[in-house]
């Protein structure tokens, strides 16, 4: 049995998380793994609960799990929060606590959905890539940070730093990525202004005479954000730090026409993963059966790959995913203006995504 903890947390993560489940116990079943599913609370729905986004009983319980399977978390309720007590925090600290540094974000295009992109589909064509963001470090946790009031004038400060050890384990996770691809890596940095990019360029670099099959390019961060716009289908692994990441990966998601398809992983050396889709709690549209489980669903099927070493299962999940996408089956977020269809519900696409698996 393998144990399997469910944080659905807020907005559309309760549904989402709820039809990844039934498709991770479909496609554990016919693979021959079985399921020990225990469900915990997770940003906002833990302060309602609790007071704090995050419970110590919970961290414990994600550290005897063999993966952690997330929805999302925040919402308008807990907007008004200072930034330390909100929903996002308890996302912030399980990643911390669990030592999850990297997080791969991979984004291509579905044959059927390349016309559901804001870009033309010849732009489109070929997108197959990995963000490989740093998750516990840089100015999401550097210290000093916080609030002052200085000579009468409020003020706030945050810290972007990085020691070696961490660019160069994140390193080694993108260079082994792009050896399983096409052996390319883009690291992306703002070294013209950045002494941390600084550092990252050289770090890169001592990593990559390490793997002399694999390309390394380094792109400033500004550029990279119009190349992803111009010629994204040159990309293979992107690497770069934890909060150029997160805009990257926003954006490279986009590319691709919804994020409410883009899966992700954040792994450590503890052997724990957790698994989230890449999208946020969208609360305008939680608790109508409007989501779209693709995403959280692609997220198990990363959980086959990394954390089981099961990718034959992995591309069950994949390829059911692809099957009812050429179906024609459609969740409101991925169809095309003008496109006479029907639209189905969140928990319709689940359906869907069981039966293609024989379940
Ligand atoms: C993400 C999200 C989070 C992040 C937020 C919710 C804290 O945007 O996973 O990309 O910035 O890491
Ligand atoms: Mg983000």
């Amino acid at each position: 049995m393998e144990r399997v903890l469910v944080l659905p947390g807020d907005g559309i993560g309760p549904e989402v998380t709820q039809q990844a489940v039934r498709v991770l116990e479909a496609a554990g079943k016919r693979a021959g793994i079985g399921f020990e599913c225990s469900e915990a609370l997770i940003g906002g729905a833990s302060i309602d609960a609790h007071g704090i986004p995050l419970t110590d009983d919970v961290v414990e319980a994600a550290r005897t799990s063999r993966a952690v399977l997330l929805g999302a978390v925040g919402g308008p309720k807990w907007d008004a929060m200072p930034v330390d007590t909100r929903p996002e925090k308890g996302l912030l600290r399980i990643r911390k606590e669990l030592g999850l540094y990297a997080n791969l974000r991979p984004a291509a295009v579905f044959p059927a959905l390349a016309q559901a992109s804001t870009l033309r589909p010849e732009v489109v064509d070929g997108i197959d890539l990995l963000v490989v963001r740093e998750l516990t470090g840089g100015i999401y946790f550097g210290e000093p940070r916080g609030r002052a009031i200085v000579d009468g004038r409020r003020e706030a400060r945050n810290t972007m730093v990085y020691d070696e050890v961490e660019i160069e384990r994140i390193s080694r996770v993108a260079f082994d990525s792009a050896r399983r691809r096409r052996r390319h890596v883009t690291h992306v940095h703002k070294a013209n202004v950045l002494d941390v990019s600084q550092l990252w360029i050289e770090v890169v670099d001592e990593v990559a005479k390490g793997y002399d099959d694999v390309e390394l390019q380094h792109q400033l961060v500004d550029s990279c954000a119009m190349l992803l716009l111009s010629d994204p289908a040159r990309f293979d692994v992107i690497v770069t730090g934890n909060l150029f990441g997160d805009i990257l990966s926003d954006e490279a998601a986009m590319l691709t026409g919804s994020l409410g398809m883009l899966p992700s992983a954040s792994l450590g050396d503890g052997g724990i993963g957790l698994y989230e889709p890449v999208h946020g709690s969208a609360p305008d549209i939680a608790g109508q059966d409007l989501a779209n489980p693709l995403a959280a669903i692609l997220s198990v099927a990363m959980l086959f790959e990394h954390t089981l070493d099961r990718p034959d299962a992995a591309a069950e999940v994949r390829d059911a995913v692809t099957a009812v996408l050429a179906a024609g089956h459609r969740t409101g977020d991925i169809i095309l203006e003008g496109e006479k269809r029907e639209t189905i519900g969140c928990v319709a696409m689940g359906d869907c995504v069981l039966e293609k698996l024989g379940a």
